[in-house]
């Protein structure tokens, strides 16, 4: 359960430490302020029930607000704890400045190594959507049908070399100057090193066309993971979303979903079952994360 939040808030585990720790001093501090001021204000037990509730709701609905602010400056955790309280405001109908609409464009980018249409896929859902905007397809192979996707639709595209892809060196530095918040692994075919991983920890999704955590690893993908699954003779088979780890196909799972495998299923028969499924979904699911 903490992990899934850890990847829900997009930080690195010593950030998530001290965030609930932030959360902790400012549920004692509060207890004890508001203590503090019910003795000031000279309330006691006898005191009428009512008053007593609306001085413990505003340090709730107010107090609390502000002392959590201040903690989280002291921890260095300002920014983090500002995009918390600006959700806050907004759900109650609050705008605070700079909130405008520009803040709120969410740069997304798209690796993939084969003909892309996943990347089209999630290109067509967010292309009316102005608060997502396809910043980048980066791809390792050169010639790649997704890189022809993106000059036709007009979006930048990287062709990333092997070593500089594991060393992380430079394009890492160019998807932060993009201002990329989230990557999208849509049949992305190489290992993610962890520097990539680090510079977005929590923020990194992948598709894989199986049930994971059956059918995974090492050079399963495409074909060989649909001719595994009617070698074994499995009923069902489907998609798997999830985060992407150190490891191969292993991260928190987000979402699933199943078809059958019949008796008559070929690779390509069922290949194409996965692949309605993957089109009708990823771009769903990646909505959702970034909403969240
Ligand atoms: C998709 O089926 C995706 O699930 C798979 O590659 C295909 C890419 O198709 N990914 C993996 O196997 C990851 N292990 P596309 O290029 O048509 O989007």
């Amino acid at each position: 359960m903490l992990k899934r939040l850890q990847n829900k808030w997009g930080v690195s585990t010593s950030q998530f430490a001290v965030i609930l720790c932030v959360f902790a001093i400012t549920g004692t501090s509060t207890a004890w302020i508001t203590k503090v001021i019910t003795e000031w204000v000279g309330f006691t037990d006898e005191t009428f029930w009512l008053w007593r509730f609306l001085l413990r709701l505003s340090m709730l609905l107010f107090g609390y607000q502000f002392i959590l602010l201040g903690v989280a400056l002291l921890f260095g955790q300002f920014p983090f704890f500002w995009k918390y309280e600006k959700k806050i405001l907004k759900r109650l109908g609050i705008k605070i400045g700079g909130d405008n609409h520009k803040s709120q464009i969410v740069p997304i980018a798209i690796f993939a190594s084969g003909a892309g249409s996943n990347a089209q896929q999630i290109i067509n859902y967010f292309r009316d959507n102005p608060s997502v905007r396809i910043s980048l397809v980066a791809c390792n192979k050169p010639g790649a049908g997704v890189l022809k996707i993106a000059e036709q639709e007009g979006i930048p595209s990287l062709v990333i070399e092997k070593e500089s892809f594991f060393r992380g060196d430079g394009y890492v530095n160019l998807l932060r100057e993009k201002g990329i918040q989230w990557i999208i692994l849509a049949g992305f075919l190489w290992k993610v090193p962890v520097t990539l991983i680090k510079a977005f920890p929590g923020r990194i999704i992948n598709i894989h066309p199986a049930l994971l955590p059956k059918y995974g690893g090492k050079g399963m993908y495409g074909h060989f993971v649909h001719e595994a699954v009617i070698a074994a003779k499995e009923k069902e088979s489907g998609i798997t979303i999830h985060f992407v780890d150190e490891l191969f196909d292993h991260g928190q799972p987000v979402f699933q979903a199943v078809c059958p495998v019949d008796p008559d299923d070929t690779p390509e028969s069922l290949a194409k079952k996965v692949q309605v499924l993957e089109h009708k979904h990823y771009p769903e699911v990646i909505a959702k994360l970034l909403e969240a």
